[in-house]
C-alpha cells in the first residue's frame, strides 16, 4: 500500500482515453494493489474521488468516497468508498446545475461547472458483480467529474465562462458571503 503521486494538468496521460479492464486484469492481485494505492492516496489528499489516470494508470477504474451530511454543497447522501471498475454513466434528465468543482490534478484552482443533475450509473466490482444506481445533485456531478477523467477530459473542458476559473483561497475570501458556495 502506497501514497501515489497524483499526475497534474498538462501531463498527457490525463487527456488519454483509458482503456477497459479485462476480466484476468480485474481478478488479478496487481489490481488490488492498484486500488489500494488510490485509496491510501485519495485518503491522504483528502479528495471525494480519484481516477486511475490520476495515478498514471490509464485504464478505466475510479473511487469515489462521500463522507456525507452538511458540506458547501448542502446536505448529501453518503457513497461508502466504492471502487468503479469499466463504469458506464447516463444522463437521465437534460436540467444542469452549477458547483464549484475542484480536482486533485489541479490543485488550487476551482471553477464553474453546469452539469446535468440525475444520472445512472453502472459498474463492475472487483468480484465481476455488476450493479446499478442513480445519483442526483451534486453526487451527479461527482460521478460526471470522475468517469471524465477515464475519457481524458478535465473539469475546465466543461466551463462554458472561464472568468469563472478562480483559485480556491479567493473563492472563500470573496464569494462565500454571497450565498454563490
Ligand atoms: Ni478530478
Amino acid at each position: 500500500m502506497a501514497v501515489r503521486e497524483i499526475l497534474h494538468m498538462g501531463h498527457p496521460l490525463l487527456r488519454r482515453q483509458a482503456r477497459p479492464l479485462t476480466d484476468a486484469e480485474r481478478a488479478s492481485p496487481e489490481l488490488r494493489t492498484l486500488v489500494a494505492d488510490m485509496e491510501d492516496t485519495l485518503e491522504a489528499a483528502g479528495g471525494v474521488g480519484l481516477a486511475a489516470p490520476q495515478i498514471g494508470e490509464s485504464i478505466r477504474l475510479a473511487i469515489i468516497r462521500i463522507p456525507g451530511g452538511g458540506s458547501r454543497y448542502g446536505e448529501l447522501e453518503t457513497v461508502p468508498l466504492t471502487v468503479y471498475l469499466n463504469p458506464e454513466i447516463e444522463v437521465l434528465e437534460p436540467e444542469t446545475r452549477g458547483f464549484w468543482e475542484g480536482c486533485l490534478s489541479i490543485p488550487g484552482l476551482r471553477g464553474w461547472v453546469e452539469r446535468p443533475q440525475a444520472v445512472r450509473v453502472r459498474w463492475l466490482d472487483l468480484e465481476g458483480g455488476t450493479h446499478e444506481a442513480r445519483h442526483d445533485g451534486f453526487l451527479a456531478t461527482v460521478f460526471q467529474h470522475e468517469f471524465d477523467h477515464l475519457d481524458g477530459r478535465l473539469y475546465p473542458d466543461r466551463m462554458t465562462d472561464l472568468t469563472r476559473l478562480v483559485f480556491e483561497s479567493e473563492l472563500d475570501r470573496h464569494l462565500a458571503d454571497t450565498g454563490e458556495i
